[in-house]
């Protein structure tokens, strides 16, 4: 009863900000994102008899309490599916730079769900199983399909709704996703707790509701129709409605730094030159720079150039989840 599956982490170009239910994660609004190739999960499940309890290595270590328990909950939910009380033994290896502001979460939950449900033998479909990704983290369901994915936000109280699925493949159209490192502290809030007092105290968030619907159109129709200026305007723009609605919480907050300002200038100037190049950034300080292949070197020649950028990891779209 063991499985091993690979998943790669994504990158929100339509952003998941907020929850209608913290329990079940049901997103307040659909989001649209990249499945990257360069950044992802390996994970192996085997649930054994006679195994007193689970057991967690991450990165050929045994997992902190706080780390064990979010996989441990999450595999209740896939035992209470399979309706075995089996324990198991999970082994993790995590290659996504946590550092560099990617979630682990999007491609550890995902490679989590597809693994222990194909050690379970579950036979679940690609709907299923991003519906089951999605109550580990919300961002892990879009991790399920490789290339251009979406979430619909769904309707349904119980999520059977709220599904990714893929809207172009990762071959069928190649672009540059340049993840810029700056120098940062730690941050602070995390992107669950963001979300979650941005919705309950930022007047601004009815703002970021109201135009969602004509942002994830935007997106999708550029993406079909693969117009890298229209997707790249509306890629920065919605990234930076959902950092103004943290300034309304109360408390307020922000991820920015003097580097994440820095690169967001340099992108601009770049584009004043006339290279057509974007920028998003997600719960953190850095920020992922988005331009055609063609351009990919010179951009990432004027990144680097920026005194507090330390890093820059060019990434393409991947692949979805294999099973190894
Ligand atoms: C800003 O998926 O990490 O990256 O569902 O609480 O685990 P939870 O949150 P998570 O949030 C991602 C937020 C984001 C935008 C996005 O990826 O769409």
């Amino acid at each position: 009863m063991k499985a091993t599956a690979k998943a790669n982490t994504n990158i929100a170009l339509i952003k998941y900000w907020g929850k209608r239910d913290e329990k079940l994660f049901l997103p307040m609004n659909g989001s649209i994102s990249i499945t990257l190739d360069r950044f992802y999960t390996i994970t192996a499940v085997e649930f054994k008899r006679d195994l007193q309890k689970d057991v967690f290595l991450l990165n050929n270590q045994l997992s902190s309490e706080a780390e064990g328990q979010k996989v441990f909950r999450f595999l209740d939910i896939i035992r209470e599916l399979s309706g075995t009380d089996l324990n198991a033994v999970i082994t993790s290896e995590n290659r996504v730079p946590t550092a560099a502001g990617f979630a682990s979460s999007a491609s550890g939950f995902a490679a989590l769900s597809a693994a222990a449900a194909k050690a379970l033998n579950l036979e679940l479909s690609e709907k299923e199983l991003s519906a089951l990704a999605r109550r580990g983290s919300g961002s892990a369901c879009r991790s399920i399909y490789g290339g251009y994915v979406e979430w619909q936000k769904g309707e349904r109280a119980d999520g059977k709704d709220s599904v990714a699925h893929q809207l172009l493949p990762e071959d069928r159209w190649n672009i540059s996703i340049l993840s810029v490192m700056v120098a940062s502290k730690q941050k602070k809030i995390s992107s669950r707790e963001g979300m979650k007092r941005t919705v309950e105290t930022s007047p601004f968030y009815t703002g970021w509701l109201q135009t969602i619907d004509t942002d994830l159109q935007k997106a999708r129709e550029a993406i079909i129709s693969k117009d890298f200026e229209k997707l790249g305007r509306v890629v920065e723009a919605n990234a930076l409605k959902m950092h103004a609605t943290m300034l309304g919480a109360t408390p307020p907050f922000f991820y920015w730094q003097s580097g994440t300002m820095e690169v967001m200038e340099q992108v601009q100037n770049l584009r004043e030159d006339g290279i057509p190049v974007y920028f998003t950034i997600d719960a953190g300080a850095n920020v992922k720079v988005l331009c055609l292949p063609e351009d990919e070197q010179k951009v990432y020649e004027a990144l680097l150039t920026l005194p507090s950028v330390k890093e820059v990891i060019t990434c393409h779209p991947g692949a979805g989840i294999t099973y190894l």
